[in-house]
């Protein structure tokens, strides 16, 4: 059983693995043909608590009427509103409309490559900061949520329960190690995707 003791270490070959099975196989998805800083967060914030097919329209239509960053800190209320409604949650888009008017006030309208700078942003947690720097800037940080999680323990054939902070920082930690440096979207993505389709 693992420990926090002893900390975990995964498999040094899992990168590769992950990478050639999602190469051969991931879906294509609007945000990841075309990973700009913007639509990587817009992307992040739908899915943290909607699935992939359900998000994809919305995302589509969001990013027709709110094409930058600047427009979406514009945006009147009940446009945001209209653009969510359906998708629940609506703390969601107003985080995200509280964060574009600091994005636009002290980054120039630019998200920042910065791991702490996004988990500073209203909104956006760990796990959202880590998919938003290793796809959209390729900074090597780890993103784990629980679809993650259950893969990993599953790898580890760890019995630490998943829910406790412990565990999600031990296995972030052991993901640090491994990170594949020059694709480290790719391999968080890898992870998302196996952790969500199989
Ligand atoms: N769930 C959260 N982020 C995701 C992403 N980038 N791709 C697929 N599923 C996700």
């Amino acid at each position: 059983m693992q420990t926090e003791e002893s900390p975990i270490s995964l498999p040094p070959q899992l990168p590769r693995l992950l990478l050639d099975w999602y190469d051969a196989g991931a879906r294509v998805l609007p945000w990841r043909s075309d990973p700009q800083p913007y639509h990587v967060w817009l992307s992040e914030i739908m899915l943290q608590q909607t699935r992939v097919e359900a998000a994809t329209p919305y995302f589509e239509r969001f990013l027709a009427e709110l094409p930058t960053i600047a427009d979406l800190a514009a945006a009147p209320e009940e446009q945001l509103l209209r653009l969510w409604e359906g998708l629940g949650y609506y703390n969601r888009v107003r985080n995200l409309q509280k964060a574009a008017r600091l994005v636009v006030e002290q980054y120039g309208g630019q998200l920042p490559a910065d791991f702490d700078a996004l988990l500073a942003l209203p909104g956006i947690g760990r796990y959202s900061a880590g998919a938003i720097a290793s796809i959209a800037f390729g900074i090597p940080m780890p993103a784990v949520d629980g679809n993650v999680l259950r893969v990993l323990s599953r790898v580890t054939e760890s019995s630490e329960p998943i829910s406790r902070e412990e565990t999600r920082r031990g296995m972030a930690s052991a993901l640090l190690a491994i990170l594949p440096k020059d694709r480290p979207g790719d391999f968080n993505q890898a992870l998302m995707e196996l952790g969500a389709t199989v």
